[in-house]
């Protein structure tokens, strides 16, 4: 199948284009290649190219950037997944798009399921949402993965930075008062493909690992793994602080509980757990 597939440098898009580079023709420009944020070149790039599906794993995700660049977080997260949907549906293909926990307010203790209300409080969160509104608008048969607190082994993220920071301090303060699923992108690659044999899968669905922690706990699971893995790490005490001790410029959800029953119940299986996804990815980080 040929599959147009966005942001393959990216945590997602990475993991996907290793699963299907081997079975697919995979068109994914680079950057220098096609500017995803020039949308009438996107547009004649898939015209050029005619895939039979089209995977958007790229987006604009430095969340608290996008409070000040908020032109170019809606380019990539709002108008990109609008012209790739509208191209998906006027072709009859399938779309393959993510969205995240960001587009919840975050209140309340409970998982939320794919019907709750939305009500983003920031701006990335707020573009996301709109993408996802206009790829539903455009192409009804998409797909919507919903996750959230990404990370891998390559790359800039939570776990990457926790590992830098534990090698370098002996105490660290982290916030214990946002909760949700810690995702890695393997699983989530592995799970998009597996959802993909479903031929009628559409609509939204919440793809996280199963299980909740706060970024403390988080950050103490990955220091308790990377000592089993015998990686050397300096940092002794791990403080638990509120959100208000760590402002930053986008507001974050408290509450990233997510319900994943929609998609188990789709697939027949279960997600793995957040500590299982944990340990399959830190046997590929290296000390
Ligand atoms: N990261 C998270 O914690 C998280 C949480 C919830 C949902 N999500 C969603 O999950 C999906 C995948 O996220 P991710 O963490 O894998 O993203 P990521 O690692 O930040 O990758 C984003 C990709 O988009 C590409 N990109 C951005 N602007 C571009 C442009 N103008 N032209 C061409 N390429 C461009 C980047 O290219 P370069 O490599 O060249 O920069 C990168 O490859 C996204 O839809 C995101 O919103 C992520």
């Amino acid at each position: 199948m040929k599959i147009f597939l966005t942001g393959i440098n990216g945590q997602v898009g990475h993991e996907l284009y290793e699963r299907l580079k081997d079975t697919h023709e995979i068109i994914a420009p680079t950057r220098e290649q096609l500017d995803l944020t020039n949308l009438s070149k996107v547009t004649d790039y898939l015209a050029q190219t005619s895939p039979q599906l089209i995977i958007n794993a790229a987006a604009f995700t430095a969340v608290d950037k996008a409070e000040t660049e908020i032109e170019q977080a809606f380019k990539l997260n709002t108008h990109l997944p609008e012209t790739l949907a509208r191209f998906a549906g006027a072709h009859g293909i399938r779309l393959v798009h993510f969205s995240t926990d960001y587009v919840y307010p975050g209140d309340g203790q409970q998982p939320r399921d794919e019907k709750a209300i939305t009500n983003p409080l920031s701006v990335y969160g707020k573009s996301k949402l709109a993408g996802d509104i206009a790829v539903q608008k455009q192409c009804p048969n998409a797909v919507i993965f919903r996750t959230a607190w990404v990370y891998s082994y390559r790359g800039k993220n939570f776990l990457n930075t926790m590992l830098k920071l534990a090698q370098e301090r002996e105490t660290l303060s982290i916030v214990n008062d946002q909760v949700g699923s810690p995702t890695s992108a393997e699983v989530i690659a592995d799970y998009v493909l597996r959802a993909l044999q479903h031929e009628d899968l559409k609509g939204v669905y919440h793809l996280v690992t199963t299980g909740y922690a706060s970024w403390h706990e988080f950050a103490n699971e990955i220091f308790t793994q990377a000592k089993q893995n015998g990686l050397p790490l300096a940092v002794e005490t791990v403080n638990g602080i509120p959100t208000s001790d760590y402002p930053t410029p986008a507001t974050r959800p408290l509450n990233s509980r997510l319900s994943t029953a929609k998609l188990e119940q789709k697939l027949g299986m279960a997600l793995p757990s957040w500590q299982q996804a944990l340990t399959d990815t830190m046997a590929k980080v290296k000390g």
